[in-house]
């Protein structure tokens, strides 16, 4: 019986012990995370630049389930310079929302943690707070106010039992307590035209069905931006419109972020969307970063196989292929990840060496990284 079983197969037995185990590790951090008035200095940080607004320094979040730990994310760096776009690109279930949840806090808990790194997030005049060590109360203040999330699916990120107004009203009440009541709904008109939305009093009463999913997008974006955040965290904000209407919210968001002076941090599958909107480009695979760079960079001189896989994929005008490239392969087991490279198993360009450890990153450039041993010898190895 035992020979027979299944790739992933657990026991009841082993899966309560698991169980029993996962219990311990997250009540730990949970008790941590709910400790009441904790003083500031255990939370606050250094930015390592002040031009950043936000710098991710190996963050580890992982998933303590029934079945193993499921490492999301694992070991992830890179930074948010102010004013920029850096876009996130990686195939799905690669930990791109984790990382942005785990910005914001917002990770499944009590099973799913972040376990190391730094998440440090500029709040100006030189202060700057280390999110993964911010108590929850603090949090409420930040959400909202200082950064600020974009949902993939307009319907389901508004609450389909209030007006659109009175969900606007909240947002700008809860971060400005001291604001009148004629005040907030004054900002919320604002920002339903702001967001290009003509008949602002009549939508200020509509509840969401009463919008097109394109006008639903543009309310969650109001809501968004109504505290003037200093990070839009954009989790593949225009998949679930059609074309036409992508094209108008990525340029809408493009003029909000340089009108209230932010900076948005864009996670997609579409490396077009990337292309038109990013200034900095960081590719995930399997729950870390396997090249980053200037969009240019990335573009021009993809060096990571999973990266040149990814611009294969793509199709372009003018090209005739019969077949568009497809990566073969899937993806490693997140619960299992093996202890070489996680793209080996599916790379066709590898070489001697691959078979060693995970490899470092190497430094192409100031801005241009990858983690591959086919450049071992075309740059400095920095730390992974
Ligand atoms: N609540 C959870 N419990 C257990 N595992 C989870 C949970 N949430 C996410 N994961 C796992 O974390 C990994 C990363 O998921 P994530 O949602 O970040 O992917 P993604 O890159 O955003 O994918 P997509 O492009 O499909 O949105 C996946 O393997 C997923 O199964
Ligand atoms: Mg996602």
């Amino acid at each position: 019986m035992a020979k027979n079983k299944p790739e992933g197969y657990l026991s009841a037995k082993e899966s309560r012990r698991i169980s029993r185990e996962n219990r311990k590790i997250t009540n730990e951090f949970e008790k941590k995370r709910k400790r009441k008035n904790v003083p500031e200095s255990e939370y606050t940080t250094k930015m390592k630049d002040e031009n950043n607004v936000l710098e991710i320094d190996g963050l580890h979040t992982y998933f303590f389930t029934d079945a193993g730990t499921v490492k999301s994310v694992n070991g992830v760096s890179f930074e948010v310079p102010a004013g920029k776009t850096v876009g996130v690109v990686g195939e799905s279930g690669c930990g791109k929302s984790v990382t942005s949840l785990s910005i914001m806090q917002l990770v499944q808990r009590p099973q799913g943690q972040i376990v190391e790194g730094e998440i440090r997030l500029n709040m100006g005049d030189g202060k700057a707070y280390d999110i993964a060590q911010t108590p929850v109360e603090k949090m409420q203040d930040i959400r909202g106010g200082k950064v600020s999330m974009i949902f993939q699916e307009p319907m389901t990120a508004l609450n389909p039992v209030f007006r659109i107004g009175e969900q606007i009203d909240e947002v700008i009440a809860l971060h400005n307590p001291e604001m009148s009541k004629e005040d907030v709904k004054k900002r919320t008109i604002e920002m339903i035209e702001l967001v290009g939305i003509a008949n602002s009093e009549g939508v200020y009463r509509m509840y969401p069905h009463e919008l097109s999913g394109g006008m639903r997008q543009r309310i969650v974006i109001a809501i968004g931006l109504a505290c003037n955040p200093k990070l839009i965290i954009a989790d593949e904000p225009t998949t679930a419109l059609d074309v036409t209407i992508q094209a108008q919210i990525l340029d809408l968001l493009r003029d909000l972020k340089d009108k209230i002076n932010s900076s948005i941090m864009l996670i997609t599958h579409d490396l077009g969307v990337i292309a038109e909107m990013a200034d900095y480009v960081v590719i995930m695979y399997a729950g870390r970063i396997v090249e980053k760079g200037t969009a240019a960079e990335i573009f021009k001189n993809p060096c990571h196989p999973y990266t040149i896989g990814l611009m294969e994929s793509k199709p372009m005008v003018g090209k005739k292929v019969d077949r568009l490239y497809s990566i073969p392969g899937k993806v490693p087991n997140p619960v299992d990840m093996p202890n070489y490279c996680f793209f080996k198993d599916r790379c066709e360009k590898c070489v001697e060496g691959c078979d060693g450890a995970y490899p470092d990153m190497i430094k192409l450039s100031d801005t241009h990284y990858v983690s591959c041993y086919r450049h071992y010898d075309k740059g400095v190895k920095e730390e992974n």
